[in-house]
Order: structure tokens, then sequence, then C-alpha cells
């Protein structure tokens, strides 16, 4: 039997990159997959936004792989639009077993001091706010399923450990991780296991497209380093991320819950 038979998995920032990789590989094993993205520039990063045409592939590998996929538009810092995809989901689907809060962007500045005041706000809003926005309007849906479940996080290795010139976002990440580990206390009676991953350096358009990297290295050339894992990987695909995903989503990790898991080919150790 697949890992994921008969789960449904509600993922945000499934357009592209790491939500899209999860999403398929969730498919893979059995799951319905329920994908939403912004799909829409945001105002302060330098990466492209999605688009809806991504989600609509997205939605097209996840149907290759054999499975259902609801797909919506929604911007996760909407409360009111959450709760109505909550709601459809329900009376599609009926249960809701696996959530994944992945969606994020990532804003650089010069320095802390120097970053711009709108970066910030919307970093706090789309990566912080908006991750509690997502578990508010899913979180009691898998509660009330009483079948228990699981809440993957998308922190970040900057949610350990700091990237000069990506204040917000280093903020903003080492927040998801408090947040994850307030869930993993009170779901924990529910048999909902919560957890975060915390990729390293992965090959998405957030890292590969609009040159945040190169501005990072420009601003910080001493700090700011993909060459300190400690094997020899690289950028690497979303799909390795996806692999961790499904193993927190599945019975594999039956007994973890409440932990921040790099997958950064072991960047954190540095
Ligand atoms: N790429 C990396 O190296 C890396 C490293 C560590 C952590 N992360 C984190 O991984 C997660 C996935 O990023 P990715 O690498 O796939 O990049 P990505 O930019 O390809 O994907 C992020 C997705 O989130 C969506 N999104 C942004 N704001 C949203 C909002 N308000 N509502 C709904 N969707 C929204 C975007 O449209 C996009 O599709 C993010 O949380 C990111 O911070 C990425």
């Amino acid at each position: 039997m697949s890992k994921l038979e008969g789960k449904v998995a509600v993922i945000s920032g499934a357009a592209r990159g790491q939500g899209r990789a999860h999403a398929v590989a969730m498919a893979r094993e059995g799951a319905t997959v329920v994908a939403f993205d912004i799909c829409e520039p945001l105002k302060t990063p330098l990466h492209p936004g999605a688009t809806i045409e991504q989600l609509d592939e997205t939605v097209e590998l996840v149907r290759k792989e054999g499975q259902e996929c609801l797909s919506a538009k929604v911007d996760a810092r909407d409360l009111t639009e959450l709760e109505a995809l909550a709601k459809r989901v329900m009376s599609t689907y009926g249960r809701i077993d696996i959530l994944v809060i992945n969606h994020g962007i990532w804003t650089i500045g010069e320095s802390t001091w120097a970053l711009d005041e709108a970066s910030w706000q919307e970093s706090i809003d789309v990566n912080l706010t908006g991750a509690w926005k997502v578990a508010k309007a899913f979180v009691p849906r898998i509660i009330d399923g009483q079948q228990g479940g699981s809440v993957i996080l998308t922190a970040s290795v900057n949610g350990l450990k700091a990237q000069p010139c990506a204040p917000a976002y280093t903020a903003t990440k080492h927040g998801v991780i408090g947040l994850m580990k307030t869930l993993a206390w009170e779901l924990g009676e529910h048999s909902i296991r919560v957890n975060a991953i915390c990729p390293g350096a992965i090959a998405t358009d957030m890292t590969q497209k609009g040159g945040t990297v190169e501005k990072s290295l420009e601003y910080t050339p001493r700090f700011f380093s993909t060459d300190r894992s400690l094997l020899p990987a690289g950028w690497v695909p979303p799909e390795t991320v996806a692999k961790t995903a499904v193993f927190l989503a599945s019975d594999d990790s039956e007994h973890i819950t409440g932990v921040a898991l790099p997958v950064d080919a072991g960047w954190t150790n540095y």
C-alpha cells in the first residue's frame, strides 16, 4: 500500500518549486491534493511571482500521478479566502489529513537598518502571519476528523541560523519554528504531529530567478554562502525536500513531532 493512500493533503504555495514537488510526491504516494497559491507577484522580493498557469501545471502533474487535485488562487494573508477554501475542501473530500504550510517570500536589504519598511512588513505578513492564518483555517478541520494528521511548516536554515541582509526572512523563519513548536504542543493530544522542514539551498525560482542570491553576495560576501555544505550538494532540486515532506506526512515518522529538521546537506552544522 502507498504511504498516503486515502489521505487529503492541503499545500500552500503549490504553483511551483517545493510546493509543487510536495504535491507530486504526495500524489505518487496516494494522496488527494489541494494545491493553492497566490499566483501573483508580491511587491518586495526580487524573485518573480508565480502564475495561474504554473498552478494549472501542478494540477496536471498531480493528475498524471493518478490522483485528484483541487486548486485555488488564494492569498495566505486572506483569512476569509482560506476559510472558504477549507469549507470547499470539506464539502468536496470530507477530510483533511495533511497540511503543508509552504508558501513564502525572500526579501533582502543591505543591512537590518537599511531594509525598507515595505519589505519587512510584507515578509511578516506573508511568511509568519500567513502561516498562522493557514493553520487557523485548516487545523480545526484536521482536529474535527478525529483521525490524527500531520502538519508540516516550511521554515528554512534561516529559521535556525541568521542570514545577514535578510533580517525579515530570518526573523519570520525563526517565528515559523516557534509556531510549529506551539502547535505541536497543542495538537499532540489529537494525535496530530507538527514538524518544520528547514531547507538549505534549493534550486527554485526564489533562488534562481530575480537575482536575490547575487545581490546577497554583493551585500555580504563574507557571510552569504552556499558552499558550507558538508556533503558535495550545491543547489539541490525541490524533489529532494519533497522526500522529507512525504516522510513527515506518513506513518514512517509516527513518533516524530515538534522537530525542526534541516534538509541542508549539513549547512547548519558548519
Ligand atoms: N529555495 C530555497 O533555497 C529555500 C530555502 C529555505 C526555505 N525555503 C522556503 O521554502 C518555501 C517554498 O519556496 P520555494 O523555494 O519553492 O520558492 P518559490 O518562490 O518557487 O515558491 C514559493 C511559492 O509561494 C507562493 N506564495 C508566496 N506568497 C504567497 C501568499 N501570500 N499566498 C499564497 N502563496 C504564496 C509563491 O507564489 C510561490 O509559488 C518557502 O517558504 C521558502 O521560504 C526556500
